[in-house]
């Protein structure tokens, strides 16, 4: 399972990705804006910036709403670099623009997806990657991972080449459930991704060696 961080943020991109594990970055126009980045200019530096800090994906999503402007917003953001992914939310028009997105070989990530219908459309549109939400469908006491799991055994059915990108992970366990689901990537904040080391049975082996090496010189 690859391992991409959804964060705007420069720092923890360059942390994450001094870890040696990380394979992409997503990004939202919240956590842009949790950024502080305003304006077009600043906007698509910042993407550059982020593509010269890590070698795989990162995903910039568009602001538009309707198909005309994520079209030129899209086609605009694919131009700028090579490992941008073009993030479109999973609307008519959204799914519309996929399609087009698709047949002009540009690369894109379906986002704010919920069900496996709507999965579903952004296979058959060409969807490079689609963005099921588990953290917030858990925050309406319906199960994320489920739908992880549905979507995967609907892609591996049907045979669509489409990755399944489980977003809005949470925590550590969100990792874990993802892997058990057979998702292709999860996209996690870096203290889910550095809480996966955490474990007391590891620290207690460690200081009992740290301790025995000393015996050792
Ligand atoms: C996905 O690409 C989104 O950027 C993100 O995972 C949403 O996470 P949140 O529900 O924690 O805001």
């Amino acid at each position: 399972m690859k391992f991409f961080i959804d964060t705007a943020n420069l720092e923890q991109i360059k942390e994450a990705n001094d870890l040696g594990v990380l394979d992409g970055v997503t990004t939202n126009p919240s956590l842009m804006a949790k950024e502080g980045v305003k304006g077009e200019e600043n906007i698509l530096n910042h993407y550059k910036a982020i593509c010269e800090l890590v070698d795989g994906d990162v995903s910039a999503e568009v602001l538009s709403t309707d198909f005309e402007g994520m079209i030129k917003e899209g086609e605009e953001l694919a131009k700028l670099h090579e490992q941008i992914v073009v993030k479109v939310p999973c609307t008519k028009d959204g799914i519309k623009a996929i399609k087009y997105f698709s047949d002009k070989k540009i690369r894109t990530n379906c986002t704010l997806v919920f069900s496996t219908g709507q999965a579903l459309l952004a296979a058959k549109a060409g969807a490079t990657y689609v963005s099921p939400f588990v953290g917030r469908l858990d925050d309406i006491s319906t199960d994320g991972i489920e739908l992880i799991r549905q979507i995967v055994d609907m892609y591996g059915y049907y045979e669509f080449d489409t990755q399944v990108l489980a977003a809005s992970i949470r925590h550590t366990m969100h990792i874990v459930q993802c892997v058990e689901a057979g998702a292709d990537v999860a996209t996690c904040p870096l203290s889910a991704i550095v809480g996966l080391l955490n474990h007391p049975l590891t620290d207690k082996g460690l200081a009992q060696f740290v301790a025995d090496a000393k015996k050792m010189n």
